[in-house]
């Protein structure tokens, strides 16, 4: 087994005994995704090993169930989106700048993409999450709604997505989707929580949640399949 897993770059020889256990957990998972996992600490439950954020200020910046922004914290270069947008939403400069271009390219199509929810702040995170948890109990919110401090909406780098007709929650089901599907990467962005991936997300599949990574990172996610999560899992990006 052990000459399985360091044929891969991302293989932690420190964490080897952690690898054995998850393995005998999970036997149909590939060696692969059991690095990968046990790279992201998912051998631990979510917001039982929790540390500050990776990258923060890049747009690589890396938020989950394990890694948290301070309360305080609030990104530089916070803009107004001026097309496209529900009043005041805020985008760091550079997300806006390619989600302004995003939706123009769209709109050549005659597809209609609005930002309805982007940066938003640890309290108003806190507000939003606890009005989920009284109405579906704590367990039932985890599974949708980030907790303050690790909601990745506060990087300014998120942003949810309707088209003006159907509500957000059936985005999947819109011509806007599809395009998003095809096209979103190369404006930089990704889809953060997809279908098939809520273990390693924690998240459930949300198809209308974007996130700004940069337009090299998204095109390498988009083409093997990943997430974020996996993508840093798997490099060498980290930076306290
Ligand atoms: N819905 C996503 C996970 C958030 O609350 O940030
Ligand atoms: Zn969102």
């Amino acid at each position: 087994m052990e000459a399985n897993y360091i044929k891969y770059t991302f293989y932690d020889k420190t964490r080897e005994e952690r690898y054995k256990k998850y393995q005998e957990k999970n036997p149909n998972l590939k060696d692969i995704d059991i690095i990968t996992r046990v790279n992201l600490d998912l051998d631990f439950p979510p917001f039982s090993k929790t540390s500050l954020a990776y990258n923060i200020g890049s747009p690589l910046v890396f938020v989950n169930k394990y890694h948290y922004l301070q309360e305080n914290y609030v990104p530089e270069s916070l803009e107004t989106v001026e097309i496209c947008s529900a009043s005041n939403k805020l985008l760091v400069k550079e997300a806006k700048v390619a989600f302004e271009e995003l939706c123009k390219e769209a709109k050549k199509e005659n597809l209609k993409i609005r930002l309805v929810s982007s940066y938003r702040s640890y309290e108003y995170q806190q507000n939003l999450y606890n009005s989920y948890k009284e109405k579906d109990g704590e367990q039932m919110a985890d599974t949708y709604s980030a907790r303050a401090g690790f909601s990745e909406h506060q990087t300014g780098l998120s942003m949810d997505i309707d088209n003006e007709v159907t509500t957000f929650e059936n985005f999947e089901e819109t011509k806007e989707f599809e395009w998003m599907q095809n096209n979103a990467h190369h404006y930089g962005f990704i889809l953060r929580y997809p279908k098939g991936k809520e273990e390693v997300t924690g998240y459930t599949y949300e198809s209308w949640h974007y996130r700004y990574v940069g337009k090299s990172v998204a095109t390498y996610i988009k083409e093997n399949d990943l997430t974020l999560d996996e993508y840093i899992a798997r490099s060498d990006t980290k930076k306290e």
